[in-house]
């Protein structure tokens, strides 16, 4: 996969920890695909010298600009955030063998936290193009968190946004409002990306209802390529006497929820 030196196109903030870019990377948009990520290396100095997983938030093939959004937990990515317009970015990708896929359903439920609704927003609009049901359900801790929901209103035929504490819109977690939407049979799979009690919440859910079920997994990477195995994450063949493991940068980070254990 291409390492190349992006341009930075656009820097916008979306809240004071949470920032926007877009940034000129034709030889990664022509084959990034809805669920992979990249790597990116936000400094020549030593420090730190790991690059850092984002997900990609949007492709736009025709003019080769990609885009991510991140929000600022700790030394990388507030170097990151501090990049101008026009400065160049080391960037590795697309990465991921497991991507979101979902040419064989046509009622899609998209359900996200945080900041794990970034790499949904993609699947999102390639499914609504390419005329699927979309039913979003967008799950936030408070109001100051919403992000992105004129961009998700957008690409769905339904949008539901929901708060922990009712500060805005619906009050109560995304995942109760997904289970009424499949009592009444509107949803025939569901694609999720979250914190992980709100990825087992899911799990479970759709193992229950018989529901085919991807889930991204943003666990903690090192090299990003397979080769330190520092983002293991068992299968769910794994005895206690034998456990089996799948690297999530290179299986994933995009899973059946069955065939993990999470
Ligand atoms: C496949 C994948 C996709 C990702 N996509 C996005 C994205 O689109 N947008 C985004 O904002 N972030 C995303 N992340 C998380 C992002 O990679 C980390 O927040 C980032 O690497 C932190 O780097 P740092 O140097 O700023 O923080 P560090 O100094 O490395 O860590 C600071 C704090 O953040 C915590 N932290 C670091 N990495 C993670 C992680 N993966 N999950 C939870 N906590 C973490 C650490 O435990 C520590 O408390 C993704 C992670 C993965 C694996
Ligand atoms: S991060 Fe090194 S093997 Fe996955």
């Amino acid at each position: 996969m291409p390492q190349i030196l992006a341009e930075l196109l656009k820097s916008e903030q979306l809240k004071p920890d949470i920032f926007k870019f877009s940034v000129k990377a034709p030889e990664i948009t022509k084959t990034a695909k809805p669920g992979n990520f990249i790597e990116i290396r936000v400094n020549n100095d030593i420090e730190p010298f790991l690059r850092r997983p984002i997900s990609i938030y949007n492709i736009d093939k025709e003019n080769g600009i990609l885009e991510f959004i991140f929000q600022i937990k700790g030394k990388g990515t507030k170097i990151l955030a501090e990049k101008k317009q026009g400065e160049l970015i080391d960037i590795i990708g697309p990465l991921g063998y497991g991507t979101f896929k979902y040419n064989s359903y046509k009622n899609l439920a998209i359900i996200g936290g945080g900041i794990g609704v970034f790499p949904l927003y993609e699947l999102a609009k390639c499914a609504r193009t390419e005329g699927k049901q979309v039913y979003t359900y967008l799950g936030f801790r408070n109001k100051e968190l919403v992000v992105l929901e004129n961009e998700f209103k957008k690409v769905s035929n339904n949008l539901i946004i929901t708060t922990d504490d009712g500060s805005y819109s619906e009050k109560g977690f995304a995942i109760d409002f997904i289970k009424k939407d499949i009592e009444e049979e509107k949803i025939d799979s569901i694609y999720a990306c979250g914190p992980l009690p709100m990825l087992r919440a899911v799990q479970k859910l759709a193992i229950e209802k018989g529901l085919p079920c991807q889930i991204s997994l943003e666990e903690r990477m090192a090299c990003g390529l397979g080769v330190c195995l520092g983002c293991a994450v068992k299968t769910s063949k794994s005895t206690k006497e034998e456990p089996q493991y799948w690297h999530v940068c290179k299986a994933g980070p995009v899973f059946q929820a069955k065939d993990v254990e999470i």
